[in-house]
C-alpha cells in the first residue's frame, strides 16, 4: 500500500521554483532517499509532504490524508507523520524526558503507554543517562537523537528524516541504520533526506535524485546499472606504448595508464574481456591480473547530477 503519495508537486519561493513536478510513491515497508545537491529542494518536499508548509501546485496524501485539501485534513495528517526537521527545535529549559512527554500528549498517545514507550525510546537512543537534562545542555549529536526518538513517540506509519546521520558519530549512526531496518519491517513508510551517498545505498530500498524536479528513480543498483560501462583494469609487468593499439584492435577504448596499470572500457560489455586479456597476451605482456571495476553510486549520481544542470 502507498502510505505517500505526491502528485506534480511544487513550490516556489518567488520567481525560483524549489521543487518542480514533484510525483511519488513510497510505500508500507519501504525506505526511501531523496538525494540531491544542496539546494535541491530535499528538505522542501519533506515540509510539504508532512503538512509545514503547502505546495503552489500538487497534491499530497500521507496514509490516505489528503494532506494538502485544507488545514483540517494538514492537521489529521500531521498525527500520521513523524518529522525529524533539518534544524531540531526544542524547547531549551525541557528535560529530555519532559520533551518526548510533552510530544506524546500532542499526538495523543495514551498516558497509559506513554510512560513505556518514552522509556524505551530513551534506552534506545542513548538518552538514559540525561533524561533529567535540560535539552539546552544536550550535544549536538545527543539534540539530534532526541529529534529522532521525538519523531517516534506516536508511533506514526509516515516516518520524514531531514539528513538523520548528520552530527552523529559512527556508533549512532549505525544505530540510526538499525532503525530505519526496524521502522521497515514494522511496515511504516520513510523517506530519508541524505546527501551521503554510502548511506542511501546502504539503508534505502528506493532512491530518487532530485534537482528541482526529479531527476532518476530506482534501486541503487538499478541507478548504478543507469550510467554503468563495463570498465577492466589490467595489470602489467610493465606498460608498452604498443599496447595502446592492441588493446584498440580489441574494441577497447583506452582510459588511462598508470606504470604497468591499464584501465580500458569495453565498448561490447564484458564479453569483450577476452579479446582484451588474449590481445594483450598475444602482444607479449605479462598480466598479473584482470580486474573488473564496479561503478560506484557516486559515480552514477554524479553522472545524474551534474547531466542535470
Ligand atoms: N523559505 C524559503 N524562502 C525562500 N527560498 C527558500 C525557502 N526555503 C527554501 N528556499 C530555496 O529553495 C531551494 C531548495 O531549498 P531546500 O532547503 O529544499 O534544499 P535542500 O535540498 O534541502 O538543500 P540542503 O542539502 O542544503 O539541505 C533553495 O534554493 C533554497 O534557497
Ligand atoms: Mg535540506
Amino acid at each position: 500500500m502507498d502510505l505517500i503519495v505526491t502528485e506534480g508537486l511544487t513550490r516556489t519561493f518567488g520567481d525560483l521554483v524549489a521543487v518542480d513536478g514533484l510525483s511519488l510513491q513510497v510505500h508500507s515497508g519501504e525506505v526511501f532517499g531523496l538525494l540531491g545537491p544542496n539546494g535541491a529542494g530535499k528538505t522542501t518536499t519533506l515540509r510539504m509532504i508532512a503538512g509545514l508548509i503547502g505546495p503552489t501546485t500538487g497534491t499530497v496524501t500521507v496514509a490516505g490524508e489528503r494532506v494538502t485539501d485544507g488545514p483540517k485534513q494538514a492537521q489529521r495528517a500531521r498525527r500520521l507523520v513523524g518529522v525529524l526537521p533539518e534544524e531540531v527545535g526544542l524547547y531549551p529549559d525541557l528535560t529530555v524526558a519532559k520533551t518526548l512527554a510533552l510530544f506524546a500528549r500532542l499526538y495523543h498517545v495514551p498516558p497509559a503507554e506513554a510512560a513505556d514507550r518514552i522509556d524505551g525510546l530513551l534506552v534506545r537512543f542513548g538518552l538514559w543517562d540525561r533524561r533529567d537534562a535540560a535539552a539546552a545542555t544536550l550535544s549536538k549529536g545527543l539534540k539530534q537523537r532526541l529529534g529522532l526518538a521525538r519523531a517516534l513517540v506516536h508511533e506514526p506509519p509516515v516516518v520524514l528524516l531531514d539528513e538523520p546521520t548528520a552530527n552523529l558519530d559512527p556508533e549512532a549512526a549505525t544505530l540510526v541504520r538499525g532503525m530505519l531496518a526496524e521502522l521497515r519491517a514494522d511496515g511504516r513508510a520513510v523517506v530519508v533526506n541524505t546527501h551521503r551517498l554510502d548511506e542511501a545505498e546502504r539503508v534505502c530500498d528506493r532512491v530518487g535524485v532530485l534537482r528541482g524536479r526529479l531527476v532518476a528513480v530506482g534501486t541503487p543498483d538499478h541507478l548504478r546499472d543507469r550510467s554503468k560501462v563495463a570498465r577492466l583494469r589490467v595489470e602489467l609487468e610493465a606498460w608498452d606504448p604498443a599496447y595502446a593499439e592492441v588493446v584498440a584492435a580489441a574494441g577497447a577504448t583506452l582510459v588511462r595508464v598508470d606504470r604497468a596499470t591499464v584501465t580500458v572500457d569495453l565498448a561490447a560489455g564484458w564479453a569483450g574481456t577476452p579479446a582484451v586479456v588474449t590481445g594483450l597476451a598475444q602482444a607479449g605482456a605479462a598480466i598479473r591480473a584482470v580486474i573488473p571495476q564496479e561503478e560506484s553510486l557516486e559515480d552514477a549520481y554524479l553522472g545524474l547530477v551534474g547531466g542535470a544542470a
